[in-house]
């Protein structure tokens, strides 16, 4: 299994100084390209949850949207998109973010999620946990229970989990 993580983060390019100075950029883009890679990411997901009872996946805008609707074909459940604001045509609610290089807000439908429904939020990657705070709320907002939240990357050094009290987080790989 060691062996396997190290082929999922090989695969991952990584851009120093993009898209702002001081910042390495982990790029999953090659690990998507791989199909083998993608096919073994994905299904780490799957056999994680597929017995969790789960209801929803929700998928963050634009990255979380490429794992988040692969588990949720495999888990057979609905697929629940969080945009970037001003995406979304119908009743929306808001949260506000920083970024490790920005600010944005976030939004989700609000009945996308019934309430108690048992829901995974899906992002390729957690950094300072800002986007991933915004989601919890959001789906919190409207009723769901977020089981985990889980992520192809993390980079421990931003401390995202600590902006997480209390909920449970899932990565693949760690990039310092
Ligand atoms: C990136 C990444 C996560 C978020 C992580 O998305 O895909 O969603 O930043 O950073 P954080 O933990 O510090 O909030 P970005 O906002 O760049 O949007 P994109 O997916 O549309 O490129
Ligand atoms: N890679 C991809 N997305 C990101 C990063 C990163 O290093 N930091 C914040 N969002």
């Amino acid at each position: 299994q060691v062996e396997q993580m190290d082929i999922i983060k090989n695969s991952i390019r990584s851009i120093p100084g993009w898209p702002i100075k001081g910042v390495t950029f982990r790029d999953i883009t090659t690990l998507m390209q791989d199909p083998d890679i993608n096919r073994k990411t994905t299904d780490i997901f799957f056999d994680r949850y597929k017995n969790m009872a789960i209801d929803k996946v929700v998928g963050i805008d634009a990255r979380g949207f490429v794992f988040g609707a692969i588990l949720a074909h495999q888990l057979h459940v609905g697929f629940v998109p969080v945009r970037k604001k001003g995406k979304l045509p119908y009743k929306t609610i808001s949260e506000s973010y920083s970024l490790e290089y920005g600010k944005d807000t976030l939004e989700i439908h609000e009945d996308a999620i019934k309430k108690g429904e048992r829901v995974i939020i899906m992002d390729d990657l957690i950094a300072t946990g800002g986007t991933i705070g915004a989601t919890v709320k959001l789906v919190e907002k409207i009723g769901g229970h977020i089981v985990e939240c889980a992520f192809v990357v993390e980079l421990p050094d931003l401390k995202g989990r600590s902006r997480l009290n209390g909920h449970s987080i899932f990565s693949i790989v760690a990039f310092d």
